[in-house]
Parts: structure tokens; sequence; C-alpha cells
């Protein structure tokens, strides 16, 4: 990988860029600026989400960049409330229009249902996934894939689908590099997406960051970031302040020597979001 540009290959043959720019937490009324910025600064792949509420913000920037629908990669998530066949067909048509869009590049199930508050999760997961597959077939989706899934998720997936997931996007930053979830989706040719990739600013205050910030000459961002891309991990950096939207572009004129890589692998509890499919209330 040499620019933001650059793709990586999805396994039913279309391709993602490999950096995403990041939009939760960002308000509607920043989005449209925000990712404004983010095309310029050269990023041509977007994440946002229904539940981050700015789905029509983002829609909007696209309309007013002069960057080409086509050259951007486009991705959006399924809300949890929206679980389900028929609610998720017309949450999909809802986002579209939001976007004001025709397809989404990637579509994914925001967070997976799970045992400990429905005793019928696997059901509804798999019938929110034949919807997924509905949508691909009919093309409003160009990918589908899966958020916050951890294997037995995906493993209940895998076992009933017609179409496997192509991505599973998690939360990857130094700290957390959730080595079981990301050696699984390998295993089934899923891309990985990090969310939060640098640990929502937390990471920030970690002492060997700071260190490996001075070694190599770069921000503790751009270390994080670099991690994650020499992983072959996606990372979604968010921000809404344009230096730093460019600076977060700016990482792949460096590589992290393999005992710096160990280092960063091994940083342990830091940054985590405190949020876990596991235990998940909605
Ligand atoms: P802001 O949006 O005000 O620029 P994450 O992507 O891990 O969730 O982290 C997002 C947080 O990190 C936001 O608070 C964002 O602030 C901040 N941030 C993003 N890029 C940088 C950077 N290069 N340097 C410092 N802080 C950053």
């Amino acid at each position: 990988m040499n620019t933001i540009q650059d793709r990586i290959p999805l396994s039913n043959g279309t391709s993602i860029p490999c950096v995403g720019f990041g939009t939760w937490k960002t308000p509607a009324a920043e989005a449209t600026s925000a990712v404004l910025a983010a095309l310029e600064a050269g990023y041509r792949h977007i994440d946002t989400a229904t539940a981050y509420g700015n789905e029509q913000a983002v829609g909007e920037a696209l309309r007013q960049s002069k960057v080409s629908r086509e050259d951007i990669f486009l991705t959006t998530k399924l809300w949890n409330p929206d679980q389900g066949y028929e609610t998720t067909l017309s949450a999909c048509d809802k986002s579209l229009s939001a976007l004001q869009t025709d397809y989404i590049d990637l579509y994914l199930i925001h967070w997976p249902h799970d045992r400990k508050y429905f005793d019928d999760w696997q059901q509804k997961n798999l019938e929110t996934w034949r919807a997924f597959e509905e949508l691909y077939k009919a093309g409003k989706v160009r990918a589908i894939g899966l958020s916050n899934f951890r294997p037995r998720h995906i493993e209940n997936i895998r076992q009933n689908c017609d179409i496997m997931p192509m991505v599973d996007q998690i939360e990857f930053h130094p700290g957390m590099p959730q080595e079981e979830t990301v050696a699984f989706c390998r295993a089934c040719d899923m891309v990985i997406e990090g969310w939060s990739p640098l640990g929502s600013g937390r990471i920030f205050d970690v002492p060997e960051m700071q260190t490996l910030a001075e070694k190599y000459g770069k921000s503790i961002a751009q270390i994080c970031l670099r991690w994650a891309v020499q992983h072959g991990v996606v990372p979604l950096p968010k921000s809404v302040t344009p230096s730093r939207i460019r600076q977060n572009a700016e990482i792949f004129d460096f590589s992290l020597d393999a005992s710096d890589m160990s280092l960063l692998d091994g940083l342990t509890a830091c940054g985590w979001s405190g949020l876990d499919p596991d235990d998940l209330v909605y």
C-alpha cells in the first residue's frame, strides 16, 4: 500500500480503499465540511452509519464534491432496532435516500444480536443477513458485511448463508488488537476494518506511543494508523479538524520495524471504548 487510495481485494471481486474516513461522533452540522475536507485530502472511503445521525450530511458532501460518486467507497450500517428481514429492507431504502445515492458500496450489520439479551439471537441475525443477501443481489449494495461480530456470531452466519460476509468492522487499535476475531476473519477470507483506530483519542496518553512517535518523527495518530495498515487492517480515523484529517492520511512515507510492531501488539488495555458486543443493551 502506497497511498490511502490503494485498495484491498474483497472476496466478492470488489475492493476497498486501505484507509477510510470515520464519522462516528461527528455531529451532522460538521459532517459535510469534514467529509469534504477528507475528499480534498485524498480519502476515497467514507464510513457512516444510521446510528450516527449524519447520513444526510455525508450524502450532501458527496453531492457537493467534485470527486465522482464512482470513485468514492461509501459504507453505512443497519441500526440495531432495524434488525429483521422486512425492517432491514426498508432501513436500507431510508439510508439510500438520506445519502442521496442509488447504491451503497458496503452495508454492515452494526452490532450482532447476542445471547445475553436475545434467546433468538442466532435466528434474528440470520433474518437480517437474508435481507442483506437480497439487497446485494438487487445491486443496492455492492458488498455486505458485519460489524462488532465475534467468531461465534460469524460462525452462525457462515453455517447458514448463501453469501459469506466480506468484512467485519471491529474496534482495533494498540491495546485492543482482537487477535481471535482477526484470525477467525482471516480464515473466512474477510477483511477487517478498525473503528476508533486512535482509541477514541485516549491512546495519546500512553508513554510508549510518545516514545515511538519521537523515534519515527511522526505523530501518535500516524503511528497507530500505520500499525493498522501494516496489519492489513483498514483503519477508519475520525476527525473534524482539517489539519488532523490531512495528517492522518500521511502514513505512507515510513514503516514500523518488526520490533516496534511487536511492542504495539503487546500493549494492553489502553484506549478501549467500553463497548462490548456481548453486553450491549439496546
Ligand atoms: P477531532 O475530531 O476533534 O479532530 P478515533 O478515530 O479513534 O475514534 O479517534 C477520534 C478522536 O481523535 C477525535 O477526538 C479526534 O478529534 C481525535 N483525532 C483525530 N485525529 C487526530 C490527530 N491526528 N491528532 C490528535 N487527535 C486526533
